[in-house]
């Protein structure tokens, strides 16, 4: 058996597997619910403990979910799914998914990062109009549109940001004085971005790698497609001017079998050893 072919059998072995982590998944969340999961059910917020309704004798209690797929597997079998299948993801995932995707950094904890979510197969149908119509936008179950807000630049967002800090904990006067200092000229300089477009992609998506592998460790896959028209986008969705289109994300469950892996550059050709373009001697 060549390399590849090893490599392909075993990814389909971890095909079978994820199958069944799935079922798993979605079996417990089905066993703690009266109803089953509708396609549109509203997304119980902010986090995802599922509320146990008919617990014997009237008490009711609440669990939280854990994920079925650790962070290294979630890692090396997430796949950009190209088709999927119609199953709706249980609300109760898809709110943890969500949850986990908006814990990425950001600058000054400034979170420009911003999703519609949609659910319904109208809005979905309308942006794969604006998407030359890739079918993943339609077939899966749930799509984000991930938009990054140049409005988290001003001050009215960092006073938000110092608000949040307060309630954590986490701010004091001083603190909040530098921030009021420095967040201001640093959008003036401009030290590491040419444009706040670049500010607001590289916070939104860092935020979806984070929500594609979060879905990935519940056994949900994804697509990030920057195959779409901005501007067709905006103005189907009524997203503002100041508001950047970043990427398009659906989510659901892939229909196999999925593209062939189409492979990494090695690590010594990516990584360099402290200037750029100087190889990586040391074994990592
Ligand atoms: C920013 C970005 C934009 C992408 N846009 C599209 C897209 O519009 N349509 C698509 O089918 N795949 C898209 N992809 C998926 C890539 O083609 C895919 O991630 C890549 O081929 C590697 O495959 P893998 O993710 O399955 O390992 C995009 C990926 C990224 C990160």
């Amino acid at each position: 058996m060549t390399k590849e072919e090893g490599r392909r059998q075993k990814e389909e072995g971890r095909g079978k597997k994820e199958e069944g982590r799935r079922k798993k998944n979605n079996s417990t969340f089905l066993s703690y619910q009266s109803q089953s999961p509708m396609p549109n059910a509203p997304i119980p917020m902010p986090n995802a403990q599922l509320p146990i309704t008919n617990y014997p004798l009237g008490l009711s209690m609440t669990i939280e979910i854990q994920p079925s797929i650790n962070v290294k597997t979630a890692i090396e079998t997430r796949r950009a799914a190209r088709s999927f299948q119609p199953d709706p993801i249980p609300p109760a995932i898809l709110a943890e998914i969500l949850r986990l995707g908006v814990r990425s950094p950001s600058g000054y904890n400034l979170q420009p990062w911003r999703f519609i979510v949609l659910q319904d197969q109208a809005s979905k149908e309308k942006l794969k109009a604006c998407a030359f119509d890739q079918r993943q936008v339609v077939e899966a179950p749930t799509v984000l549109i991930c938009c990054g807000d140049r409005r988290a630049t001003g001050s009215k967002n960092t006073e938000a940001v110092i608000e949040l800090g307060k309630t954590t904990g986490a701010m004091n006067d001083n603190l909040a004085g530098y921030m009021r200092q420095a967040i201001p000229q640093l959008f003036e300089n401009r030290p590491s971005f040419d444009s706040l477009e670049a500010w607001t992609n590289r916070h939104t998506m860092l935020a979806v790698a984070h929500l594609m592998i979060a879905a990935k460790s519940f056994g949900v896959d994804s697509c990030p497609m920057e195959g779409f028209v901005s501007a067709k986008v905006k103005e189907a969705f009524q997203i503002p001017e100041e508001v950047d289109v970043c990427c398009l994300l659906p989510l659901g469950y892939a229909a196999q079998p999925l593209k062939q892996y189409g492979g990494r550059f090695d690590v010594t050709q990516v990584y360099y050893s402290e200037s750029y373009g100087q190889a990586l001697q040391a074994e990592i």
